[in-house]
């Protein structure tokens, strides 16, 4: 049964392995319906890996993983992607060829008879972007670097998320470009889409988040309010920089 106060992801000694590599130990973490919570770590700490375990297209080894109460532990990708786990993955993994209208549409499988939302849908993602709409049937190959993660967000939001998984959306992007991605994922947040985030820029992500947690070699070592990993010396020296 869902109570109220149940978390929207639970996720319960998550263990995940490539061979014989162990990329995640043990992951216990949970994100709150509503929340934008960031996860911070070094280069191989595991982020990837947790986000493609939670959106289902790597399989776990041991542990489990809880969405709005349900089981959801061995259900396929796409069965998730129902269910409104939406996944902006690194690399934001483009169909170059394809316009950017066509990727952007590819994020709406699970409601492709939704006529309804395929308008509604489409037209939020290009209020949200405006430049994607003057480029729509452009191949989203000639897009710059940040207009590709707006097509990777836009494809995912097109999914209708109930929780939205975010892989480095700022990587690769100049400054200016990923002050605005992050303000595009803060006014997601703001509007009601529950966000789990991976960032490399841990400042700018805690900054936006209410909260975090902290990755180390496939292991979750910390997790508290933004504002007490912002403060917190170790995090500050690892992580933030100073
Ligand atoms: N396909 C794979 N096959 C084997 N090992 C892998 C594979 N993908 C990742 N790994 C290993 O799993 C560990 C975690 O990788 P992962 O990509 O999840 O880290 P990450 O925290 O996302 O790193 P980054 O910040 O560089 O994106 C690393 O040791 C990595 O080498
Ligand atoms: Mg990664």
């Amino acid at each position: 049964m869902t109570s109220l106060t149940e978390p929207l992801l639970k996720v319960t000694s998550l263990s995940c392995r490539y061979g014989k590599v162990t990329a995640l130990r043990g992951v216990d973490m949970e994100v709150n319906s509503g929340e934008l919570v960031t996860i911070v770590g070094a280069n191989g700490a595991g982020k990837t890996t947790l986000l493609r375990t939670l959106s289902g297209v790597l399989p776990r080894y041991q542990g489990t993983v809880f969405f709005a109460g349900e089981d959801i532990t061995t259900m396929a990708a796409h069965r998730r992607t129902e269910l409104g786990i939406c996944h902006v993955p690194e690399g934001r993994l483009m169909f170059a060829e394809l316009s950017v209208a066509d990727n952007i549409m590819l994020g709406a499988y699970a409601h492709r008879n939704d006529d309804k939302w395929l308008k509604k849908g489409s037209d939020e993602v290009y209020e949200l972007f405006p430049i994607l709409k003057d480029k729509a049937d452009d191949p989203a190959g000639t897009l710059s670097g940040g207009q590709q993660q707006m097509v990777a967000i836009g494809r995912a939001l097109m999914g209708r998320p109930k929780l939205l998984l975010l892989d480095e959306p700022s990587m690769g992007l100049a400054p200016l470009l990923v002050a605005d991605i992050f303000r595009v994922v803060r006014k997601l947040n703001r509007d009601g889409i529950t966000c789990l985030m991976v960032e490399q820029n841990a400042k700018a992500a805690l900054k936006i988040a209410q909260r975090g947690y902290v990755m180390e070699t496939g292991s979750i070592t910390m997790g508290a309010t933004a504002s007490e990993l912002l403060a917190n010396e170790e995090v500050r020296k690892a992580y933030l920089g100073h």
